[in-house]
């Protein structure tokens, strides 16, 4: 009995082998089945991404993006949006390895909170490529797409301090500066400072800039996931509390949604009309809303980040992983998690005012004329 039971279990492997060969061998290997090399094909693959928000164009627009490469190289995908809550991105990528996706491209909420989610991924043999934002504390993130972050800090410090004539000397100041910063949550967040700090911190050294609320610090000057109304209401303490006399003439702001709740706080204030003029403010994303307030002359300056690339380097990192080749990266050294120093493919980004978003945004194709209008 135990015989005849053994024995056919064995010829049901060598049956199934023998199928197995076949289909192979006709070019035909099913979803994570060999291929003629012995590897594994992942042809017609599903594809997790994982983006944090639907609340920004830009996310939007990155989600799109991804997808169509995606598509374009043959796969399938599966596109979640998590509303800015940590847990709800952690159960949804849960749910796509439970599905049995075959490679993760996530954009983090919070940097730390996926760190069980992304060894499930790792026990599974999903690799996970972190998008825009960095997911640390944890070996099991494969490679790192975007941009060279620390730059775009350095773009929007450097313009500040080349708008107000602190740069060519032509002005010596004291201006008054205030700085905000994005998501504590958010990797990203130290290197956009750190950055812009790079080129501000010596003009605030020799009181060419002066911090006039006191809030000098990067814990002090965080915006919780990104939010506009909530920097605006910190806008709105800061020119009730300190600026009773004198004017804000510059706002270090990392990120456009930001830099509108400023310019509304501020106009709600006088600043915009007549003898008060707004400050010189950055941003970052060239969303429409903040290129519209260029052009109008209220926001002063953005850092445009073509997405469109940013989405090629992640699904070629994709695309090279599941076909058993190295991605190309091009930065091994900068974005250690804490755990290791992760691969990187760095994009460069490109500061825009009045003066170029016409050539960077429109000439480029990456928004048509009549978005803007
Ligand atoms: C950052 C990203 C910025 C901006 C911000 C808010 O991580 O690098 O470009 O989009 O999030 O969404």
């Amino acid at each position: 009995m135990i015989m005849r039971t053994r024995r056919a279990a064995l010829a049901a492997i060598a049956a199934s082998a023998s199928l197995a060969m076949t289909l192979s061998a006709c070019g035909q290997s099913s979803e994570g089945g060999s291929d003629e090399k012995g590897g594994t094909s992942n042809k017609g693959a599903t594809i997790g991404i994982s983006m944090p928000t639907k609340s920004s164009e830009r996310w939007i627009a990155d989600g799109k993006n991804v997808v169509k490469d995606l598509e374009a190289k043959g796969y399938k995908t599966k596109l979640v949006y998590a509303e800015d809550e940590p847990d709800q991105q952690v159960s949804q990528i849960e749910n796509m390895i439970t599905q049995g996706v075959k490679a993760l491209i996530i954009a983090s909420i919070d940097n730390k909170s996926l760190n069980n989610v992304v060894q499930q991924a790792k026990d599974a043999n999903i690799p996970v490529i972190s998008y825009d934002r960095l997911i640390l504390g944890t070996k099991n993130v494969d490679y790192y797409a975007s941009f060279d972050n620390e730059k775009v800090g350095e773009l929007q410090g450097s313009y500040i301090a080349e708008k107000l004539g602190l740069k060519d000397g032509s002005k010596k100041g004291p201006f008054n500066i205030e700085l905000f910063a994005g998501s504590n949550d958010d990797n990203n967040t130290k290197y956009f400072f750190g950055g812009a700090m790079k080129v501000l911190q010596p003009y605030i050294d020799s009181k060419k800039l002066v911090i006039k609320s006191g809030q000098t610090e990067l814990t002090q000057v965080t915006t919780l996931r990104w939010d506009g109304a909530t920097a605006q209401r910190r806008m709105d303490d800061i020119l009730t509390g300190t600026y009773k006399s004198g004017r804000v003439d510059a706002v270090l702001s990392p990120y456009d949604g930001i830099s509108i709740g400023i310019i509304s706080a501020l106009k709600s204030d006088g600043y915009g009309s007549g003898s008060k003029p707004l400050p010189v403010i950055t941003g970052q994303d060239a969303e429409k809303a903040s290129v519209k307030s260029i052009k109008s002359g209220q926001q002063t300056q953005t850092v445009f980040k073509d997405i469109r690339k940013l989405a090629k380097v992640a699904t070629n990192m994709v695309d090279s992983v599941l076909n058993g080749k190295k991605p190309e990266v091009n930065d091994e050294k900068t974005y250690d998690n804490g755990v290791k120093v992760v691969p990187a493919y760095l994009l460069q980004p490109v500061s825009v005012d009045k003066g170029n978003w016409q050539k960077e945004i429109v000439d480029s194709g990456y928004y048509q004329a009549g978005d803007l209008k």
